[in-house]
């Protein structure tokens, strides 16, 4: 079933990039209508907006290329009948403050070097861990060795220990416990460490994605 959809892409200003991504439309040989190109001065980025009819596969393969495009910043599609009907510009991704970050917008060297703890492995914790990691990264997980999430980690190869010991050991503490936990986390600190004095010797989060 065909389905009409006011397609968003948010870009990089620049020539090349719109060329790339016209030329997406063209090689596949998407029908598309009401095509408009919206500078945005304050940070540099275009918003190209078009109308496209086709059934949902096409739709995705659409937005998987576009995404695929080097300069292009996010992408949506809003089926027309959500978007009381099919509008020239269609839905603001400006407007609706949603901005969305890509590999790209990470300046990944600054994490260069440096050592992370991540406190807690948990739902936030085991997936900061292992996205860390898998990122390059070099992580340490803070534990109870009596709880249930330290065999946990250590069966995933990361590298294990007391809350105490990895925050002394990082330069970048992840605090990711239950809020009711995280006093009693950053105590288990300084009561196994005399030399717990010192804001890096005792976990306090410099960053946390929460
Ligand atoms: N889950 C979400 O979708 C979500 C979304 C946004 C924000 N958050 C926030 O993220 C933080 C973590 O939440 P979560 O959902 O990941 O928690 P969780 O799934 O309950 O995991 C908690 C982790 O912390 C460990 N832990 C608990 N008490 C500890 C202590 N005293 N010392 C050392 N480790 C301890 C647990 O290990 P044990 O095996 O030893 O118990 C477990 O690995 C919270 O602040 C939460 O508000 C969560």
């Amino acid at each position: 079933m065909t389905t009409s959809h006011t397609v968003n892409v948010l870009l990089d200003g620049t020539l090349l990039t719109l060329n790339r991504a016209v030329g997406v439309l063209r090689r596949r040989n998407v029908a598309v209508e009401r095509l408009t190109v919206h500078p945005r001065t304050d940070d540099g980025a275009s918003r190209l907006t078009f109308a496209l009819t086709a059934d949902a596969a096409t739709v995705d393969r659409v937005i998987q290329q576009f995404r695929k495009i080097v300069g292009v910043r996010a992408v949506e599609a809003i089926p027309n009948d959500l978007n009381n009907g099919p509008t020239n510009g269609g839905a603001d991704m400006s407007s609706s403050q949603v901005r969305v970050f890509y590999d790209a917008d990470a300046d990944q060297a600054r994490l260069k070097g440096r050592i992370i703890a991540v406190i807690g492995y948990g739902s936030q914790g085991h997936a900061h861990a292992l996205n860390l990691r898998e990122s390059g990264a070099q992580v340490i997980v803070g534990l109870r060795e009596s709880g249930t999430s330290w065999l946990r980690a250590k069966d995933e190869g990361l590298d294990v220990r007391s809350v105490a010991d990895a925050a002394r050991a990082a330069d970048i503490i992840m605090m990711l416990v239950p809020d009711q936990e995280g006093r009693t986390a950053r105590r288990s600190c300084s009561r196994t460490d005399s030399t717990c004095t010192s804001r890096k010797s005792c976990p306090r989060p410099t960053w946390t994605s929460r």
